[in-house]
């Protein structure tokens, strides 16, 4: 991969990729890809999908990079959230708005908190390809090659499920779609509006401990409104009061379907791909010399890379050098998934050696992917406190490096679900069993997904206190 322009210049010409195409990527090597068994019926879909109207749109997911760009300088905070594989079973107008409002809570108590704005993405409308760290699944003395995400195969263990099906690309394409306009509607149809922050409160989470510690922040946004609206500062000139910015994210993987989203937009005659406004390279498929790289390094999207235990400093200076070789600011996130246990020891140096490259990039803290664990029921889980405690050494390991710590990216859903442990209602292993719902890995319900928010929002708020000005220094 040839990468030959100039390293300081954000101009127009340092962002166009050189010797790239939507499809050169075919050219490198490539993992996770999954065995497709007919390549014609393949190929029917993917220029059928070339045809469709794009899900998102080059000006939004400009936007966002500008908005991930504050969040470099602590001037915004990120908050990601959503599935950890969406599923084509839970397409419902509940499903969607429930995780909505969770997130549109989460957003407020950090705002509170942060005293910056939030950037809110979800892991929705597209979060349906997962990797796999094994190519086949065996239960019972029968092997079959793995569920992969709705995208690709089916969940159920039988040989006809986990056949890789194209045709799962243009049901993902549809559902992404349903999806997306639901939540344009309710970020700009009313639902989002401030003076609603008291509905937000869902019915189980209304009888748990903190649904009084929302119910006095609420008050206190009802009375800030109430005294904004006497000074005539109401909706009509500050639009953020009822309606907000939503955006949509997904790992980038099943790169067949990213190709065919990928349009120029006709405004800046870039490429960017049109299936979501931010996509992230995963932990498994970050290789410098990889497919995935290769891909994403021509669209002009923001984009995310996992940033876990295993990632060498060389890489990491490699990637953001292909990726990003006119550094501009708000094009890379850097997720860091290293790992309660890991963090303090593997972040620190690399948190270092990309601010020795002088690059600006937004460092996100994923507390979920390092602190997956086996349980004796047979399914993997999630202990609260070690997401806390990795949360918390972000933020240590971030500000003792000089660096703002530039938001978090959690697997939460809106339902009631017990499937990590721990959290204000202490659930423990034997209560995993009552609704353990993800189709891969385990996520925060809402009451969990509220105490974290309320958890970062008081170490956002020494943080704030601590320092001087509260928007240079997070
Ligand atoms: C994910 O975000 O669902 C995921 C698979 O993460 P990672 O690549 O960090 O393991
Ligand atoms: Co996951």
């Amino acid at each position: 991969m040839s990468v030959t322009l100039s390293q300081t210049s954000a101009s127009r010409a340092a962002t166009k990729a050189v010797n790239w195409s939507p499809e050169s990527w075919r050219s490198f090597p490539i993992r996770q890809v999954p065995a497709y068994p007919d390549e014609d019926a393949l190929t029917a879909v993917e220029a059928r999908l070339h045809r469709y109207p794009p899900l998102v749109f080059a000006g939004e997911a400009r936007r966002l990079r500008q908005h991930l760009a504050q969040a470099a300088t602590g001037r915004a905070f990120v908050l990601q959230g959503g599935a950890c594989a969406e599923s084509f079973s839970e397409f419902s107008a509940d499903f969607v708005r429930d995780t909505f409002r969770v997130l549109l809570q989460m957003a407020v108590v950090l705002t509170f908190g942060a005293k910056v704005p939030v950037v809110k993405i979800g892991r929705m409308a597209g979060q349906f390809a997962k990797p796999r760290s094994s190519d086949n699944e065996t239960k019972d003395g029968v092997t079959l090659p793995s569920y992969r995400g709705d995208i690709i195969n089916g969940p159920d263990f039988t040989a006809a499920d986990r056949v890789p099906d194209p045709v799962r690309m243009e049901t993902g394409y549809f559902q992404s779609a349903g999806i997306l306009n639901l939540l344009r509607a309710f970020s700009r149809g009313g639902y989002a509006n401030l003076h609603q922050v008291h509905r937000w409160n869902l019915g189980f989470v209304e009888r748990s401990p903190l649904a009084e510690r929302y119910r006095v922040l609420a008050g206190k946004i009802d009375e800030t409104l109430s005294f904004m609206g006497a000074c005539g500062l109401g909706a009509e000139c500050t639009p953020q009061i009822d309606e907000t910015e939503f955006y949509t994210s997904h790992e980038a993987l099943l790169l067949p379907y990213e190709q065919a989203m990928t349009r120029i937009d006709s405004t800046s005659g870039e490429w960017y791909d049109c299936s979501a406004h931010f996509l992230w390279i995963g932990d498994r498929t970050r290789q410098p010399d990889g497919a995935h790289v290769e891909f994403l390094r021509g669209v002009r999207n923001p984009i995310g890379i996992k940033v876990g235990p295993t990632t060498q400093i060389e890489d990491l200076e490699r990637l953001l050098e292909i990726l990003n070789p006119g550094d501009e600011a708000g094009r890379i996130t850097l997720i860091s998934r290293m790992g309660a246990a890991k963090i303090r020891d593997h972040l620190p140096p690399l948190v270092r050696a990309v601010k020795g490259t002088g690059r600006t990039v937004t460092w996100v803290s994923d507390p979920m992917h390092g602190n997956t664990i086996p349980t004796s029921h047979n399914v993997k889980t999630r202990n609260f406190d070690a997401i806390l405690s990795e949360t918390q050494a972000f933020f240590d390991v971030l500000t003792s490096e000089g660096v703002p710590p530039g938001g978090v990216h959690i697997e939460m859903t809106g339902q009631n679900v017990t499937e990590c442990v721990g959290g204000a209602h202490a659930l423990t292993e034997d209560d995993l069993g009552a609704r353990y719902q993800t189709f891969c890995d385990p996520r925060l319900n809402a009451e969990q997904s509220l105490e974290l928010a309320f958890r970062m929002a008081e170490e956002l708020s020494t943080r704030v206190r601590a320092t001087p000005s509260a928007t240079t220094v997070l």
